[in-house]
């Protein structure tokens, strides 16, 4: 094994232990090459966002930004709740963004993906991602875009993905967000 040399910081926006949006984290995971490692961290713990703690947040809202901070890049995997990102998913950005000035997640580079059941694999969700990606100055990657539509019927009872085309997107994903944080770091 070589020496690490990119850390990259992956979550999912659902706290399901089978979630499908973790099963594309831990497939991502799986594609990274030797020089790489890929950091998951669960949300579970997070509490509803009080702006009152944000100057001493709880533990694990610590945590979650002291994981950030070390990582050279991030990868989140959302969900589509009713058309946008879970609020799961929008409440970690809220503590990791704050206080203000104190935005764990200012300038690093990062990439998005995400899987559901129905025939638009999260477009809607990410889209609104991507712009609350903007203020919170994530650096992400454009392309590919990994939206993975009737997921269910691509993970098989082990929590493998058995689809070609969906395992071939994540790893050309993953590639990319090397490539990208390798020229952000120079
Ligand atoms: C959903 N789901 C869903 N799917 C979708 O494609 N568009 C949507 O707007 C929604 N809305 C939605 C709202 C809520 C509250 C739930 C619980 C679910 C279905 C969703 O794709 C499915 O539950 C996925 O399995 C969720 O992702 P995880 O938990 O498997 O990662």
């Amino acid at each position: 094994m070589g020496e690490k040399t990119i850390t990259i910081l992956g979550f999912a926006g659902s706290l399901r232990k089978g979630s499908y949006n973790k099963i594309l984290l831990r497939t991502a995971k799986k594609y990274m090459p030797d020089n790489c490692n890929l950091d998951i961290f669960d949300l579970e713990g997070i509490p509803p966002f009080n702006q009152d703690l944000e100057g001493n947040p709880p533990e694990r809202v610590k945590e979650f930004k002291d994981r950030i901070k070390n990582a050279d890049a991030i990868l989140i995997a959302t969900p589509e709740y009713n058309y946008s990102m879970p609020g799961v998913l929008k409440n970690a950005l809220d503590w990791a963004s704050r206080p203000y000035g104190e935005n764990a997640f200012f300038g690093k580079p990062g990439a998005i993906m995400g899987g559901s059941i129905g025939m638009l694999g999260t477009a809607r969700a990410q889209y609104h991602l991507r712009q609350v990606c903007v203020f919170l100055n994530i650096l992400l990657i454009n392309r590919p875009e990994v939206m993975v539509p009737f997921i269910d019927k691509k993970v098989d009872g082990s929590g493998n993905i058995t689809d070609e085309g969906t395992l071939a997107k994540i790893k050309e994903l993953v590639n990319a967000l090397i490539q990208w944080t390798g020229k952000v770091k120079t």
